[in-house]
């Protein structure tokens, strides 16, 4: 019966229970399995929900509603309208991503609220409930006391009262590129972090007990709890501020400049709130409900949405070696009246082009090149508003020949525009900035806020930004422009409403362990369970020379093994990946660099096989439309035998399987890149044992043989 169900494209099994209720007796919903129980209820007019999960309590009864500025609060004196459940169960098909379809089966319950007494304004409340966790939201409706309005604070709670183990990053307003710490909810403490630079820490952190979503928990009871939201739009995001003696987490949204969380006129919606729990912390990393709470998309014609494999002169700048400025004094000019250059700007039209031949040689389909445009020398911390111009190269960089020189072989080009925090001047020359784009034949972009925002004191996560940041990805999507983000808000899953808005970085990306100490090993087991949630993160692996650096630093490196590194291309799926290194260290090492050309971008399906936050994290996927499938494992700084059951492949089918590990004394510090590459025939009965270094890790490719598979001298695996 349920492959019936799931066999059509899109069913809608609508059970509508309309009721007046007054009374203040609770509302129950049953998950459509009967393992989630929501209960709703108003306590003395006070709206609270709480969720378990079979026998367990994942959230008490917490709080809903809010503080208005200059009018009343809307957080008590209801009664219930009417409340409305039913179930929806549907298949719907992503334009990339993780699965070929996605079912959204849930039971919604949809509670109208009225204040019994002065202006009688109405609030709806809207709970979407899965079997793997709850989504809700609050609807403002149209009503004739309530139009425009400022949210002061949202009150919405997560009473957990449990000192759940939580993987954390500070309440920070403006950046999410921290080191995640696993404490005890007890032991938060946003200011015991390094400050990023993008203010003072009233500006930035305020709140010592402050922390990021996604939070990823982990309860006594066994429970693994991740708190988000999805669909963030025209609002800020939500932090949690963590009470450490009732463990009651509530909703901290990020302000703007004067103090006020959002401008919201009837009808509005916030975004959803959303708790994902399960017993394995595998069912955390497969759940849809974050892109099951967001809209279809808006893009109509999606057929140039492509996922993207790219190089980049990008890689030799982060490590010191050569520079996105062109000269090195503004101020002085030659006889001519022209800058002088400084010998080592990257961005130069032959060093592009031998980029642009790397990537032809190789079936990379992209390029991007940062350092091309004028406004480097003085891009960041000087307040500069119009700094950038989006359209002037660099004298050396010459623009109609590098278009002409990536057409003839086959390579697309990808912008940079980085803005410098300047949110107002890039808002003033979206238009002209993309136009250039399609002029001059870019077919994506990489943008990027490094800084304090413009306008002043606003916030990269405050409703302003979060406003900024949807209208690029609108100006993009009509320019036909793919969008990368870097410095923006933390994904919510708008990329099934804005599938041009393929990636993001908001968060701590490879790039830290070239220009600082680096994030440690776990890093990368705990970025699926947090930042990952939202969505793809432009986390630039494929580091091949993992040390020596920045010429000032000599014992700046990878915190990983070089096998570990080919393994995230799997286990951080993203339609945007990088291979990051520079050509001559993948001409270096080819046959590893075989895997990250044949990794795929787009899944048909994708199991996580075993998964620990903080410790390791094994899944296999199938390349969209073919019988391809790649795995990747990796570990923390722990070495760890994995082994790898087989059986989802096809039954009777013979794959060769490529299986790229760690060397055998391969140690993410003392020898990171040892590594080595096996061939196997396997079948769906074939285990792989196979072993992962400290900070190490395994990719594997399994592909069908076929009459042209050359499998001279290749051993069958026994099982
Ligand atoms: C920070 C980005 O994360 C990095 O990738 C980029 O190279 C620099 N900003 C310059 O835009
Ligand atoms: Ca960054």
């Amino acid at each position: 019966m349920r492959k019936i169900i799931l066999s059509v494209f899109a069913l809608l099994i609508a059970v509508t229970m309309g009721f007046a209720q007054s009374s203040s007796s609770p509302i129950i919903v049953k998950s459509p399995s009967g393992n989630l129980e929501l209960i709703f209820s108003l306590k003395e007019g006070v709206p609270y929900y709480s969720l378990k999960r079979k026998d367990l309590v994942v959230v008490k009864e917490s709080r809903l509603g809010f503080i208005l500025k200059n009018a009343e609060a809307l957080d008590k004196d209801f009664s219930i309208q009417n409340a409305t459940q039913k179930e929806i169960d549907e298949n719907w098909t992503p334009v990339w991503g993780e699965e070929r379809t996605i079912r959204n089966n849930t039971k919604t319950l949809n509670v109208e609220l009225v204040e019994k007494t002065g202006a009688q304004r109405k609030l709806n409340i809207v709970f979407h409930l899965f079997d793997d966790g709850l989504g809700f939201r609050y609807e403002f409706p149209i009503q004739p006391n309530m139009k425009h309005f400022v949210v002061a604070k949202e009150l919405t709670q997560f009473n957990l009262g449990r000192n759940d183990e939580a993987f954390w990053i500070p309440g920070d307003y403006d950046s999410n590129e921290y080191l995640y710490k696993k404490t005890r909810l007890s032991e938060v403490d946003a200011w015991g972090t390094p400050i990023l630079s993008y203010g003072t820490r009233e500006d930035n952190i305020p709140d010592q007990n402050a922390v990021q979503t996604p939070l990823m928990l982990k309860a006594d009871n066994g429970l693994y709890i991740n708190i988000h939201e999805a669909g963030l739009l025209n609002y800020p995001a939500m932090q949690l501020h963590v009470d450490k003696k009732d463990f009651n987490l509530s909703a901290d949204l990020v302000p703007d400049a004067v103090g006020n969380m959002a401008y919201l006129r009837t009808p509005a919606k916030t975004p959803w709130r959303t708790i994902i729990v399960s017993d394995k912390a595998t069912d955390i990393l497969s759940s849809k409900i974050i892109l099951n709470l967001n809209e279809p998309s808006k893009v109509q014609n999606t057929s140039w949405i492509k996922p993207i494999k790219f190089v980049g002169v990008w890689w030799e700048m982060q490590t010191g070696k050569t520079s996105w400025n062109y000269t090195n004094n503004l101020d002085v000019l030659d006889k001519n009246g022209n800058h002088i250059p400084n010998g080592v700007h990257a961005a130069n039209t032959n060093n592009v082009k031998k980029y642009i031949d790397f990537a032809s040689k190789h079936g990379i389909n992209s390029v991007l090149v940062e350092g091309w445009n004028t406004g480097w020398e003085e891009w960041v911390g000087n307040r500069a508003e119009e700094n950038f111009d989006f359209v002037t190269p660099y004298p050396d960089f010459d623009v109609k020949e590098i278009q002409k020189y990536a057409a003839s072989k086959g390579v697309q080009m990808m912008m940079h525009n980085e803005t410098g925090g300047s949110a107002t001047n890039y808002d003033r020359l979206l238009d002209t900035a993309y136009t250039f784009m399609n002029k001059f034949g870019y077919t994506s972009v990489k943008t990027g806020y490094v800084g304090p925002i413009i306008p002043t004191k606003e916030h990269h996560d405050g409703q302003w930004m979060v406003n900024h940041y949807t209208r690029v990805a609108e100006v993009a999507a009509k320019h036909q422009v793919m969008v990368n983000m870097h410095e923006s808000v933390r994904p919510t899953g708008l990329h099934r409403t804005y599938p041009n808005w393929v990636a993001n970085e908001a968060g701590r990306g490879n790039e830290w362990n070239a220009f600082t100490f680096g994030s440690p090993p776990a890093h990368e087991t705990i970025l699926p369970f947090t930042r990952l949630m939202g969505g793809p993160m432009d986390y630039t692996p494929g580091i091949f020379k993992m040390r020596n650096y920045a010429s000032q630093d000599s014992d700046r490196q990878m915190h990983t093994t070089l096998a570990k590194q080919l393994a995230l291309y799997v286990t951080m799926s993203s339609p945007l990946q990088m291979a990051a290194d520079l050509p001559e260290n993948y001409e270096a090492h080819l046959d590893a660099f075989q895997f990250i050309k044949d990794v795929a971008l787009d899944w048909d399906k994708s199991i996580y096989l075993e998964a620990e936050p903080g410790e390791y994290v094994t899944v296999t996927r199938k390349a969209k439309n073919t019988e391809n499938w790649f795995i990747g494992a990796i570990t923390n700084e722990k070495a760890r035998d994995t082994k790898i059951n087989l059986s989802f492949l096809n039954k009777g089918q013979k794959y060769l399987a490529t299986i790229y590990k760690d060397g055998k004394n391969a140690d993410w510090k003392t020898n990171p890149e040892a590594y080595q590459i096996e061939k196997f025939i396997v079948t769906n009965n074939s285990n792989l044992n196979i072993r992962l270094a400290n900070g190490g890790g395994a990719a594997i490719s399994l592909t069908p043989v076929t009459s042209s598979t050359a499998v001279k001298n290749i051993k069958v695996l026994k099982k």
